[in-house]
């Protein structure tokens, strides 16, 4: 693995649990939707995770958003990090999930759970999705009001395209204005997800991008091959592309 040193130029505490680095470091040209890994030395040891850019392709400073895991070794040394800090970043980035693996096709809905809306953000930066889809939806399910950041870049994106862009939160442990109680499977299960944001869910019509907690993918993954819709993959293109963060 080829490491560069990154130098920390903001470090965002939106929650006890929840923050965002901004890095610069000279990596390689990456695809919106795919991963690099960040690392820092801890008693000795190089201790290393993947993570998903958040920013678009080509711009600095780099931007990666954190969940502060319960007793998560790199989590919460990365959370202390000040500016001027450094922090190592892979050069190259991996990754599948990206745009140019999804087939074409009419709606592109995007499911996040908490900072899985990371690599959706990346691609939402670009021109391809909005001249590759005539809608795109995204989902963002969170436990706490809290959690739902990255608001303004979200109104933002809905400003810039009124007529493509439609976007859904859930908060599941607290009641919110305009967010949608419980969760993504069962709200694909009963429908209410599709009759909150006004469109259908289709296979004929409609690819997912699934994000996050490895549980709502593979409970939202039955829920939808229940309806006919298929896992994606190079060999046998479908209508579901995951990336699970663990
Ligand atoms: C492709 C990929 C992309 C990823 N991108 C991100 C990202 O953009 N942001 C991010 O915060 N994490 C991301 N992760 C998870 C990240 O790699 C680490 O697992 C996470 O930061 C925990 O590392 P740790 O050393 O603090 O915890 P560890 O000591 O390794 O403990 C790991 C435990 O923490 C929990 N956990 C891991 N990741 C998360 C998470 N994101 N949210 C909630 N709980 C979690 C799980 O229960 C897991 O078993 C990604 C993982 C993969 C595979
Ligand atoms: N966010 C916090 O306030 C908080 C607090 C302490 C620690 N942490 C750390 O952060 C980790 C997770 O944070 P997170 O908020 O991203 O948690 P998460 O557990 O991934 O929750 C995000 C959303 O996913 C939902 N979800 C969970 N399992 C699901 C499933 N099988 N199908 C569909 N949806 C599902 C949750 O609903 P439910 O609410 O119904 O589970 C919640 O709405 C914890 O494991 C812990 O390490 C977070």
């Amino acid at each position: 693995m080829e490491w560069v040193e990154g130098k920390v130029v903001d470090n965002i505490n939106w929650s006890e649990n929840l923050f965002s680095l901004r890095i610069t470091a000279e990596v390689d040209p990456f695809t919106a939707g795919q991963f690099t890994s960040l690392a820092l030395d801890i008693d000795g040891e190089r201790i290393a995770r993947p993570y998903s850019y958040l920013n678009a392709p080509g711009q600095q400073p780099l931007e990666f958003f954190f969940y502060t895991a319960t007793g998560g070794v790199l989590s919460n040394a990365l959370v202390n990090l000040s500016v001027g800090d450094s922090v190592f970043v892979r050069r190259q980035s991996n990754g599948f999930f990206t745009l140019d693996e999804v087939p074409d096709t009419n709606d592109l809905w995007m499911l996040a759970t908490g900072t899985g809306i990371a690599p959706f953000l990346s691609m939402l930066y670009t021109s391809e999705p909005w001249q590759r889809f005539q809608r795109v939806v995204l989902v963002h399910a969170v436990r706490t009001r809290l959690d739902l950041q990255y608001q303004d870049s979200i109104a933002a994106l809905l400003a810039a395209h009124p007529q493509q862009f439609r976007f859904q939160a859930f908060v599941s442990r607290e009641s919110a204005a305009g967010s949608l109680p419980g969760r993504i499977p069962a709200a694909l299960t009963d429908g209410s997800l599709e009759q909150s944001l006004e469109l259908t869910l289709n296979p004929a019509t409609s690819h997912l991008m699934l994000c996050g907690n490895p549980d709502m993918v593979k409970d939202a993954v039955e829920v939808l091959k229940q309806r006919g819709f298929r896992k994606n993959r190079r060999r046998t293109p479908g209508h579901i592309t995951v990336e699970n963060y663990w």
